[in-house]
C-alpha cells in the first residue's frame, strides 16, 4: 500500500474497537477499486467522544463508522442525520463533507440486502424475532420496510422488549412477549421466518434460546450471528428442511452501503466477502 500526501483517511470509532472487522474490510475495498484511502481503528474513550468527533472534523477524515457503545450518543455531535439512523435514535456510519457530518445507519438497510441476496421475500410474512438490543431495533425496522405483515418480538426483558415494540409499532403490527416456552409454542405455529438478534448462540456452550424442536418445517431462519457460521438454531433449523441465513451477509453490507455513501462508488461487494470469510471461517 502505497501511502501519500493525498491519501484519505476513514475509520472507525468504538470502545472496544479490537474485534472490529471493519478495518480489513474497507481496506480491501479501497484497495481493490484503486482508491487512495486507508481506514483505521480508533479507540475512543467513552467519556472522550465529543472531543474524538470534534477532532476527526478538524482533521478531515472523509468519514467513520461508529459502533458500541456511541451508536447513540453520536448523534449529538452530528450536523444532519438521515431518516433510518433518525428513527432508530442509532448512527454507524458517519460522513464528512464541507466540514459538515452527516450521520446514517446502515445496519438496518444492510440486512435488508443479505435477505434479499439470499431470496428472502418479506412482503406479506409473519416473523418472529428474538431480542430487543440495538441490533433488534435495526433488525425489526428492517423487516418492516420491507413489508412484513406481523413483527413478534420476544424478549426474556419484557419491559425491554416493550419499549423496543412500541418504537417499531409506530412502522406496522408489533406484538411483544416474555420469553416463554408456551408463548414461543403458540407464536412459532404461525410464523414464516424466525430471526434471532440475541448474543445467544455465540459461544459454545450458550444455553438454548427456546426448544429448537418448535421450529416448523421448511420455514426460513436467520440469525445474525455470524461466527460459528452455523449456531445450534441453525444447525436445528436445517435439519427441519428450513432455508437458513447466517449473519455475515449483514456484516458486509452494513459496510458495503457505507462505503457506498462515502466513495458513491459501488462496492466490490465479493471482494468484501472473501476477506471476511478468510479472517472469521480461515
Ligand atoms: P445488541 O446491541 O448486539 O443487540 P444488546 O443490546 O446487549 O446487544 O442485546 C442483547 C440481546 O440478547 C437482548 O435482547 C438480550 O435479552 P435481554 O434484553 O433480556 O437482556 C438478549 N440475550 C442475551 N443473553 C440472553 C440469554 N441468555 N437468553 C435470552 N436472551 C438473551
Amino acid at each position: 500500500m502505497k501511502l501519500t500526501g493525498k491519501t484519505f483517511v476513514y475509520g472507525i470509532i468504538g470502545y472496544p474497537v479490537k474485534h472490529s472487522l471493519s478495518p480489513l474490510m474497507q481496506t480491501a475495498a479501497f484497495k481493490a477499486l484503486g482508491i487512495d484511502a486507508v481506514y483505521v481503528p480508533f479507540e475512543v474513550e467513552p467519556e472522550n467522544l465529543g472531543e474524538a468527533v470534534r477532532g476527526l472534523r478538524a482533521l478531515n477524515v472523509k468519514g467513520f463508522n461508529v459502533t458500541v457503545p456511541f451508536k447513540e450518543n453520536v448523534i449529538e455531535y452530528l450536523d444532519f442525520v438521515d431518516e433510518d439512523a433518525e428513527f432508530l435514535g442509532a448512527v454507524n456510519t458517519v460522513k464528512i463533507e464541507d466540514g459538515k457530518l452527516t450521520g446514517y445507519n446502515t445496519d438496518a438497510d444492510g440486512f435488508l440486502k443479505s435477505l434479499i441476496e439470499e431470496g428472502v421475500e418479506l412482503k406479506g410474512k409473519k416473523i418472529t424475532m428474538f431480542g430487543a438490543g440495538g441490533a433488534a431495533r435495526a433488525v425489526g425496522y428492517a423487516v418492516l420496510k420491507g413489508g412484513a405483515k406481523f413483527l413478534n418480538i420476544v424478549n426474556r426483558n419484557f419491559s425491554k422488549g416493550k419499549i423496543v415494540g412500541e418504537l417499531l409499532g409506530k412502522r406496522g403490527n408489533v406484538l411483544v412477549f416474555p420469553l416463554r416456552e408456551d408463548s414461543v409454542a403458540t407464536l412459532l405455529k404461525d410464523t414464516d421466518i424466525i430471526i434471532n438478534t440475541t448474543s445467544v448462540g455465540m459461544k459454545p456452550d450458550d444455553p438454548l434460546l427456546f426448544d429448537y424442536s418448535l421450529i416448523p418445517e421448511g420455514i426460513t431462519v436467520v440469525d445474525i450471528i455470524y461466527n460459528p457460521a452455523e449456531t445450534l438454531l441453525l444447525k436445528a433449523a436445517k435439519e427441519k428442511g428450513c432455508k437458513i441465513v447466517n449473519g455475515l451477509g449483514m456484516l458486509i453490507y452494513q459496510g458495503a452501503i457505507a462505503f457506498e455513501i462515502w466513495t458513491e462508488k459501488k462496492a466490490p461487494v465479493e471482494v468484501m466477502r472473501r476477506v471476511l470469510e478468510e479472517e472469521i471461517y480461515g
